[in-house]
């Protein structure tokens, strides 16, 4: 199958969250299973991309759409990357989402519906790419909401032109990229698709809906997520529309870069480490308090955690505990950088107690698996979790996570509590401050019984996250969406 990835993100090259990492590693995945897989995104300016270049393709300006290139880079993982080079674009300061300010970018809906134009154009018989259309568009996200539309387009009026099929990949939709409607006229959305039968939401344009109106098929990230959606306390002002699809709408639970998430083999930590051998962790451990400036002590329960440091993460919840949890013994260490109010709360807390917890502010991709690989236990009490990829990434480490059951948190954590034989974590039993500190007691009983400690790193180690069986559900929705788009 010819498999067109597009995506506003993708590790190692450009990684905001978890969207990067699934742009990382499932299309590498679908590569190694056979199939043509290209992914498109936006040439960002510092990008290091390293790999064989092809030739660059030249794409005219055409309307309102501005000239660009698309350069080809075989990325030596069977992947084929489509950077999309257009410098008024995207070669500037800041993120792919917000400017150095921090600020969105003041032309967002136009940087990403030309990465959706171009993503369309290559699943038409006007495909940039000598000899190469698309079989299937999978579009990531609002910013590639428009990519099904554009195709729904390419293939009316009839005599139908030859199209490629489009699926829509919900990761989170918190995020639904909402713009005042005179943007329609910016990325030529046609009239009669402008109501709410099309774009239309409260009267703005959502290039998420879009997405949802006009794909083949719908994927979010996990089974729970994909039936939270369909309600009116997760669906986000969207969760009508997600009702009347809920027949082309299908859960699938990410998987993990296993040879990037790897304790045996990380070269980002320390000292590696094996379920079969975990002495590794506790050197770990003893480096991660180190760096962090927490007091190096083997008989604290170090608590870690990495995140975006937002209302959906339930760091609020960590600070309602955080004063109990010092108090019994723990330690805190906290990667993440978001809202201020949180921020300032974290690092008020690390100044009153420096040798128990620590907050670095920013991104630390090294940092992040260290601490992975340091901590006792991992703490996820999120409001909604589409999916998550740290509680995961924590299992794979031998660092029980605590969780909500929410998402995908629910579809991969295994309580320890009630579940001693198989469990990999603690799952919380409400989704409050109580909750969490009841989950966090129960961690701290089960942290003092070595043995049985041991046990439930070795459940976590254990578990297959492995992306291998979440490409295959992938493949079948595309199939589904060829079928139904020839239907
Ligand atoms: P989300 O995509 O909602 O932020 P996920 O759990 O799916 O949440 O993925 C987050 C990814 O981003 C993980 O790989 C995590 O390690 C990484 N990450 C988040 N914040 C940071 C940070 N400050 N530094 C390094 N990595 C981070
Ligand atoms: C989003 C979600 C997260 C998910 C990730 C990758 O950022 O918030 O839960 O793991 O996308 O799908």
């Amino acid at each position: 199958m010819k498999i067109l990835f597009v995506t506003p993100e993708c590790a190692p090259y450009v990684k905001t969250g978890g969207l990067g990492d699934v742009s990382g590693a499932l299309p590498a995945t679908l590569a190694a299973q056979g199939h043509e897989v290209r992914v498109l995104m936006p040439a960002y300016s510092g990008m290091q991309v390293s790999g064989g270049a092809g030739i660059a393709v030249e794409i005219p300006a055409h309307g309102q759409w501005p000239r660009a290139q698309l350069l080809q880079v075989e990325a030596g993982n069977g992947v084929t990357l489509l950077l999309l080079s257009c410098p008024e674009l995207y070669d500037r300061a800041g993120g792919p989402y917000v400017d150095a300010t921090g600020r969105d970018h003041h032309d967002t809906a136009r940087r990403f519906g030309f990465l959706c134009r171009i993503g369309a154009a290559l699943g038409t018989s006007a495909s940039p790419c000598p000899r190469w259309r698309a079989d299937v568009v999978h579009a990531n996200d609002w910013p590639c909401g428009l990519a099904p539309l554009y195709l729904a387009q390419a293939r009316s009026p009839a005599p139908h032109e030859p199209a490629a099929a489009s699926v829509m990949t919900i990761h989170n939709l918190a995020f639904q990229g909402v713009f005042p409607m005179d943007t329609a006229d910016l990325v030529g959305i046609p009239g009669h698709w402008r109501g709410i039968e099309g774009v239309e939401f409260w009267g703005q344009l959502s290039m998420l809906k879009a997405g949802l109106q006009f794909a083949d098929a719908i994927t979010t990230v996990s089974p729970t997520y994909a039936r939270e959606i369909q309600t009116d306390a997760f669906g986000v002002g969207l969760q009508g529309v997600l009702r009347t699809k809920a027949d082309r709408l299908t859960g699938i639970l990410n998987g993990i870069d296993t040879q990037l998430w790897n304790p045996a083999t990380d070269q980002l930590i320390p000292h590696r480490y094996s379920a079969a051998d975990l002495a590794g962790k506790a050197l770990n451990k003893a480096a991660l308090q180190q760096r962090c400036g927490l007091s190096v002590d083997p008989r604290a329960m170090l608590f870690g955690l990495v995140s975006r440091l937002t209302s959906q993460k339930g760091i609020d919840l960590v600070l309602g505990v955080l004063d109990a949890t010092l108090a019994s013994g723990g330690q805190l260490v906290v990667l993440g950088q978001g809202e201020p109010a949180l921020q300032d709360a974290l690092l008020a807390a690390a100044h009153v107690h420096p040798a128990a917890v620590s907050l670095t502010l920013g991104f630390d991709e090294a940092l992040a698996h260290q601490i992975e690989a340091g901590a006792d236990c991992f703490l996820m009490p999120s409001r909604f979790e589409p999916c998550g990829l740290n509680q995961m990434y924590s299992q794979a480490y031998g660092t029980p996570p605590i969780v909500t059951a929410t998402g995908g948190l629910a579809d991969s954590v295994v309580d320890a509590t009630t579940q001693p034989g198989t469990g990999t974590g603690f799952v919380m039993r409400s989704q409050n401050t109580a909750g969490l500190e009841q989950a966090v007691g129960r961690a701290m009983t089960a942290w003092r019984d070595p043995p049985a400690w041991r046990q439930l790193q070795r459940n976590g180690m254990g578990r297959s996250f492995a992306w291998t069986e979440s490409a295959a559900r992938y493949l079948e929705v595309y199939q589904r969406a060829i079928d139904s788009a020839q239907g």
